[in-house]
């Protein structure tokens, strides 16, 4: 049986992602591109992953390039937009153009990268990033859910997870798995 590729992105929109800009510098200035498909990798060495459509201009500039993977906040729903190929007109972007990589300005976390492999991804490339630099800012972030822009609500009731990658004072999740 053949997979049906409509019914297999509402799918997949069923998984509730943050939203980012990556970012890189080109002979023509900065290109950022809105990527959820983002992923932490590994701790030890620091890498993440990025996965960039093979027809997308970004994907040829993220040859071998360094690159920044900017969380965007709950406000950021117009650069998401102007950096998915919908120009928003009056948009101001504010970049910081001093490190290694391109930092948008007013992201709730940012990681700037060294290009560390390459993956063929289908019609996708995974390019995973080794971390140089990073820096987490304050705020709730931008939801992408169901083709949808969302907050990130209310937290449920609970005690967090400890080991949980997120968590600072975690050991966190890689090795909470390997000691079991
Ligand atoms: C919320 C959202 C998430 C997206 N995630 C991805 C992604 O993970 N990978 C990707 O290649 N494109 C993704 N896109 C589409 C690109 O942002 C879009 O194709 C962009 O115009 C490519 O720009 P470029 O050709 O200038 O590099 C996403 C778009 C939106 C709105």
């Amino acid at each position: 049986m053949g997979i049906d590729a409509r019914e297999l992105r509402n799918c997949l929109g069923r998984f509730a992602t943050g939203v980012t800009v990556v970012a890189c510098r080109t002979d023509d200035g900065i290109h950022g591109v809105t990527v959820n498909a983002f992923s932490a990798v590994s701790l030890d060495p620091p890498l993440v992953l990025v996965s960039v459509d093979r027809r997308s201009r970004a994907c040829r500039h993220l040859e071998d390039t360094p690159f920044a993977v900017n969380v965007l906040p709950e406000t950021g729903q117009d650069l998401a937009l102007h950096f998915a190929g919908r120009p928003q007109r009056d948009l101001d972007v504010d970049w910081d153009d001093e490190g290694p990589a391109p930092r948008l300005a007013g992201c709730v976390a940012f990681f700037a990268c060294s290009p560390w492999a390459r993956y063929d991804g289908g019609d996708h490339v995974i390019y995973l990033g080794k971390i140089e630099e990073f820096a987490g800012g304050n705020g709730d972030p931008l939801v992408f859910h169901g083709g949808r822009f969302r907050g990130l609500g209310e937290g449920l009731a609970g005690s967090p997870w400890l080991d949980s990658l997120d968590c600072p004072s975690g050991a966190g999740w890689f090795s909470a798995l390997s000691t079991r």
